[in-house]
């Protein structure tokens, strides 16, 4: 029903406003009491043997919402009933914003993907934390954290140890977040110098708290070879709990859509199928580099329950999916459970 009914209505819209009115509807149905029910019949999949621990946490399946979907904490509790593991909300940053010019999210449909520059809209870490104080669900939840666009770089850390501290009480982990292509400069936070300072700094802070939370990485998919063995050097230097792979990426290449038509799109970054090898290669080169001595959460272009299972044979831990969400529909969660399940 989605993909012949649902998808053509809200791929009639702008792509942004399809996000917006989703959300709304999403909203008004979940105040209906016995919508909660249907809903979790209808995605929800549960087995024990989807349970798996990492870093800690016990999640009752690894398929999480990935950052960007949830910028403020709206729909944790509706996406536990969408059969998802875990949600991962933001990023948030310090102060509202309301992030780049519209339009700025842009559909590739031959190939499955999007294109994105929405430069880290969130209505701020305040209006978030205060939106999961009153979360119902027991899912697990992470706060990925970034920098206001006007904070220079030299001042990010006081916007990811603002954002921690805000947000501790109310999430189970956190992602610092450095490889959006979408705020200028925030991507030179990956070079080895700086990500060392930053991830050194929230360490520290969470070192003093009483239960401190764990801390994962989430990096590009076009970081070079020797970045991404300063990457796992600094991890494990640091001793954060470990990596998201990927982010979306800012190459161009291999891609169905007309060359003429992306170049009208303009700046962004692409996710969904194209990005898919290049973060499971990430992934890989990871995991090999550091013996596994750290846990991976894969994403990228994640779709079908055989993505699904690329990504846990390249190392993953835990998946995410947000493109492959939109194109598949609210039961890719359950679907790629039971998948796994049966494999
Ligand atoms: C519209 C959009 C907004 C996003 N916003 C964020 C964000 O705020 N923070 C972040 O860490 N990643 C963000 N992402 C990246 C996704 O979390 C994910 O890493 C990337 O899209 C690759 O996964 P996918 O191919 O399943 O979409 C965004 C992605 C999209 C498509």
């Amino acid at each position: 029903m989605y993909k012949h009914l649902v998808l053509p209505l809200l791929f009639n819209m702008n792509a942004e406003k399809a996000h917006g009115f989703v959300t709304g509807i999403l909203h008004f149905l979940f105040r209906i009491p016995f919508i909660k029910s249907i809903f979790k019949r209808l995605y929800s999949f549960e087995h024990p043997a989807l349970a798996v621990t990492v870093a800690g946490l016990t999640f009752k399946n690894p398929v999480g919402l990935a950052a960007g979907f949830d910028k403020n904490a709206e729909l944790v509790d509706i996406m536990e009933t969408l059969g998802f593991g875990f949600v991962e909300i933001g990023t948030v940053t310090p102060r509202p914003q309301p992030g780049n010019e519209k339009p700025r999210l842009f559909r590739l449909k031959p190939d499955k993907a999007l294109i994105n520059r929405m430069g880290f809209n969130n209505r701020g870490v305040e209006v978030a934390a205060a939106r999961l104080k009153y979360r119902q669900s027991s899912i697990l939840v992470g706060g990925n954290i970034g920098k206001n666009k006007d904070t220079p770089n030299e001042k990010a850390l006081d916007d990811y140890i603002y954002c921690f501290n805000k947000l501790y009480d109310f999430v189970d982990y956190f992602v610092v977040n450095v490889s959006s292509p979408n705020t200028p400069g925030l991507r030179e936070l990956q070079e080895k110098g700086p990500l060392k300072q930053l991830l050194t700094a929230v360490q520290q802070l969470n070192a003093a708290q009483p239960a401190p939370r764990p801390v994962f990485l989430k990096i590009a998919p076009d970081l070079t070879m020797a970045q991404l063995d300063d990457i796992v050097e600094i991890v494990l230097e640091t001793k954060i709990a470990g990596v998201i792979a990927t982010n979306t990426t800012i190459s161009r290449s291999n891609l169905k859509t007309a060359a003429s038509a992306i170049e009208e799109i303009g700046a962004g970054g692409l996710s969904g199928a194209p990005v898919e090898q290049a973060s499971t290669d990430v992934i890989r080169y990871i995991r090999e580099k550091s013996s596994g001595a750290f846990p991976i959460i894969g994403v990228g272009g994640i779709s079908s329950v055989a993505g699904a299972k690329t990504k846990l044979a390249a190392g993953a831990s835990l998946l995410q999916v947000y493109t492959g969400f939109i194109y598949e529909g609210p039961g890719l969660a359950s679907r790629i459970c039971k998948g796994l399940v049966k494999s």
